[in-house]
């Protein structure tokens, strides 16, 4: 199953598997990697399973089997072995599995410098090898609108995790902060624009001034012809050409907004290492790419007319008159039609910015990998841009990966659509404030309820967008993704509240002793203590299968089956007024938990909550 080989000194369960590897590969006699690939986690209280058949050997499964239970006997590490049909299943030795797992846990999760909140579930994995992550990429002027917010939230996720199993990551941001529309801008600008405005809230008035501009052309095209589209074009041009004066009014739109970007992504706990853009593609890159299209015979000419439905061509659907042929490549071999690269004008659009971008940010970074988080409907955009890159012959080309997610229906606000970021997250906050408020008593004893509900908000906002697959959408409903009841956010922080109340409520009888090695987990015997014990152990799993199918589902699972677990475990495992060994025993088995879960939820990045 793991194709990057054992790691104990990352995972304890590790040790585990290579035992069981070893009996299979003795008794099947094949490489102990192949047997440790075929170990599987097992499923209702089993811990381990390998199904037979899969190794390929020769003679019945069942008599393969017969020889594996000949083979076994139990050893520090395995007690149990259960063959049934063409399945072993084995039991791992339980004092040996608590022992190890909880010693680990509390030892990786001490903070270091490089990793304050510890590195248990981490592995190395990803060492030495480099990957740059394009996520969140709104565009300026325009509304941040839920693909924006998905790609946010997921792409965080996956920086975090391929950080988690070793690779060096780079977070970048694609602001959309080039094209035609910024011709329009500048016009709006001066029509309608107000210097204040835009210092108070710049993603804001220039959303504003965009509009009421748009609205003016869409007047003028009704009657014809629009004087304001054309001046935008020309600006637009002047731009590309490099005219100062319109770029040095770009850049500050641009400069402002990231500012005012900047907090709400830090408001989300968010951070990118480059703010990248459309408009950061340089001139030489496109050129060259061009270039090397037309050289290779990759470039046919496509006229106005035959191009009504592509994206960034639409606007210059006036040409058709000119007859101007445009630059497409053909895919159609690959059943992706003819996208247009480069306009009649000579302007630069969207699709030769990709294919340029991936040039420049190759040359820049020498990626291992590069992942694009952008939703389903630009799959096709996707799929062209990679497929050019190939038929150019770019290295990386194969290195390229479009991690894509479905829609969200229905995100809007009392006063209309979502617009901004922010929007969102107050949406969440309030109705979270409002859930704690029904609570009287629980209410006033909150600390910081602002910051406490504003935390909340947003777990409740990003569970609810990781806890399904990917690929599928769902409806925004803020009253559901807070509520206390289901696997929901506020559940989560719930439960980890929950955790750490433990030791506040005990305190006047037992702390935690600083030498775990004095705690004798051995009292740790109901069923309780071992499922949650082998729970944790499989957290590392967990980082690694998350990566291999690049889900922040199989994270958010592995939350929820923890909280389960514990919360069904409170009656048993008693901490007040046991016996104090036992209750030592307990409260490192709640501590080491916590530790999990916190790391879990800030892999998801979350920000954990210690009271609420
Ligand atoms: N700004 C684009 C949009 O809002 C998303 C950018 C996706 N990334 C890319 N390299 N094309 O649609």
């Amino acid at each position: 199953m793991s194709s990057s080989g054992p790691e104990p000194s990352a995972s304890v369960l590790d040790v585990f598997r290579q035992s069981v590897a070893e009996i299979i590969a003795r008794s099947l006699e094949i490489p102990i990697e192949t047997a440790y690939d075929g170990v599987d986690l097992g499923k209702k209280g089993v811990d381990f399973t390998v199904a037979i058949p899969r190794f390929r050997r020769p003679g019945k499964p069942q008599e393969l089997g017969k020889k594996i239970e000949q083979e076994f006997s139990p050893n520090d590490y395995l007690e149990r072995l259960v063959v049934d049909g063409v399945f072993a299943h084995f039991y791992c030795n339980s004092k040996a599995l608590t022992r190890l797992t909880l010693d680990q846990i509390n030892e990786l999760s001490r903070p270091t410098e490089s990793a304050p909140f510890g590195t248990y579930g981490c592995n190395s994995s990803g060492r030495g090898k480099k990957v740059v992550i394009e996520f969140s990429s709104p565009n300026i002027a325009k509304p941040f609108h839920a693909g924006h917010l998905r790609s946010t939230i997921i792409g965080t996720f996956l920086s975090n995790l391929y950080s988690a199993n070793g690779w060096e990551t780079i977070r970048m941001n694609y602001l959309g902060d080039w094209g035609k529309q910024f011709g329009l801008l500048a016009v709006a600008f001066a029509k309608y624009g107000s210097e204040e405005k835009l210092a108070a809230n710049p993603i804001m008035h220039l959303f504003d001034i965009y509009v009421a501009i748009n609205k003016d052309v869409k007047e003028q095209e009704a009657t014809g012809h629009s004087s304001v589209n054309e001046e935008a074009k020309d600006v637009f041009r002047r731009m590309e050409q490099g005219d100062t004066e319109m770029l040095a009014l770009w850049r500050r739109f641009r400069e402002l907004s990231i500012e005012a970007y900047k907090k709400v992504y830090q408001r989300l706990n968010i951070t990118f290492d480059v703010y990248s853009g459309e408009s950061l593609v340089t001139t030489a890159n496109i050129d060259a790419s061009m270039q090397r299209l037309r050289n290779s015979n990759l470039l046919v000419e496509k006229f106005a007319w035959e191009s009504k439905r592509d994206r960034d061509y639409n606007a210059v659907g006036q040409q058709a008159q000119d007859e101007k042929p445009a630059y497409a490549v053909d895919l159609s071999k690959w059943k992706m039609s003819k996208p247009v690269v480069q306009k009649a004008d000579g302007t630069t659009i969207y699709m030769v910015r990709d294919i340029a971008g991936a040039m420049q940010r190759y040359q820049q970074y020498h990626f291992d990998k590069m992942i694009y988080v952008v939703g389903d409907q630009q799959d096709l955009h996707c799929q062209q841009f990679f497929k050019i890159l190939e038929l150019m012959g770019e290295p990386y080309a194969s290195s390229l990966q479009h991690i894509n997610f479905g829609k969200v229906q229905g995100m809007s606000t009392r006063n209309g659509e979502v617009k901004f970021l922010d929007e969102i997250l107050d949406m969440a906050k309030e109705a979270m404030l409002a859930q704690m408020k029904t609570n009287e008593d629980k209410f006033s004893n909150v600390e910081d309820p602002d910051f406490t509900s504003d935390q909340i908000g947003m777990t409740c906002v990003k569970i609810q967008d990781m806890q399904a697959k990917r690929a599928g959408s769902y409806p925004f409903d803020v009253k559901r993704m807070t509520s206390f009841e289901g696997d929901t956010g506020a559940y989560l922080q719930y439960a980890h509240v929950r955790l750490c109340s433990v030791a506040r409520k005990v305190a006047d009888e037992t702390t935690l002793r600083e030498d775990v090695t004095t705690i004798n987990t051995d009292l740790l015997v109901e069923p309780k203590a071992r499922e949650v014990v082998y729970h944790l152990a499989t957290y590392p799993d967990a980082v690694r299968m998350a990566l291999r199918v690049s889900e922040p589902s199989t994270i958010v699972t592995y939350c929820f089956r923890l909280s389960h677990l514990i919360s069904s475990a409170w009656e048993t495992l008693v901490v007040k007024g046991q016996d104090p060994e036992v209750a030592q025993a307990r409260l490192y088995l709640f501590t080491c938990a916590r530790h999990v879960l916190s790391s879990a939820m800030r892999l998801l990045s979350l920000t954990p909550l210690e009271r609420m």
